[in-house]
């Protein structure tokens, strides 16, 4: 039996990620878990207009996407609460520039994505930003073969509508793999 509970996204877990902006030339950094994977060279991010991020964002035309491991939950989770209208996060990070030279990135993270904003989409309430990904940096000691080991990222996830911060589990199949018994 289903049972039906609203028109509720429950589109979860989702990674936290800090997003980080130049707001008056100075890096603004905030929690975002309203984000996706729009496909391999683009992400969107949904921030509310409100928020002291987005007036950067517009200003620059970029942004960045960082993803914490679990170490960093604290600061992730002050960054979520404290707007950079009243408080300034620039010194919560280390911050580096890449290429677009008005992204800033947090060298805490062991992954960076630097964007550029390609669209924008108004929302009711939200601002949803695509990002072309321009470059993507990362930590040596999370890279194995070439690729991130998102073991070693531990990266922090969100459940919408909870307030639980959660830790990454296990791998237990392959992708286009395990399938293959049920073809026939
Ligand atoms: C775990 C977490 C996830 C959040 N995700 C989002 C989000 O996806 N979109 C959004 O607009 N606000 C989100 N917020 C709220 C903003 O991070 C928060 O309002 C922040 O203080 C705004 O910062 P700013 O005004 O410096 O840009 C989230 C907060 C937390 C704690």
């Amino acid at each position: 039996m289903k049972e039906e509970i609203g028109a509720k996204n429950y589109l979860s877990p989702l990674p936290v990620t800090l997003v980080g902006a130049n707001v008056g030339g100075k890096p603004n950094y905030i929690a975002i878990a309203f984000v996706g994977a729009v496909d391999y060279s683009h992400v969107s991010i949904s921030s509310a207009r409100n928020h002291y991020t987005n007036a950067g964002i517009r200003e620059n035309g970029t942004f960045s996407v960082n993803i914490p491991g679990t170490d960093l939950v604290k600061e992730t989770d002050y960054c979520g609460m404290v707007s950079g209208k009243d408080t300034d996060k620039s010194a919560v990070f280390e911050t580096f520039y890449g290429e677009l030279k008005t992204a800033p990135m947090i060298a805490e993270c062991p992954v960076n994505l630097e964007c550029r904003v390609v669209q924008t989409l108004e929302m009711k309430i939200h601002e949803v930003f695509i990002g072309e990904i321009v470059k993507t940096y990362c930590n040596e000691e999370v890279l194995e073969n070439g690729g991130v080991d998102f073991a070693k990222v531990d990266p922090i996830l969100f459940v919408i509508y909870g307030k639980d911060y959660w830790s990454f589990g296990r791998p237990f199949a392959r992708g286009w793999n395990v399938g293959k018994e049920l073809m026939r």
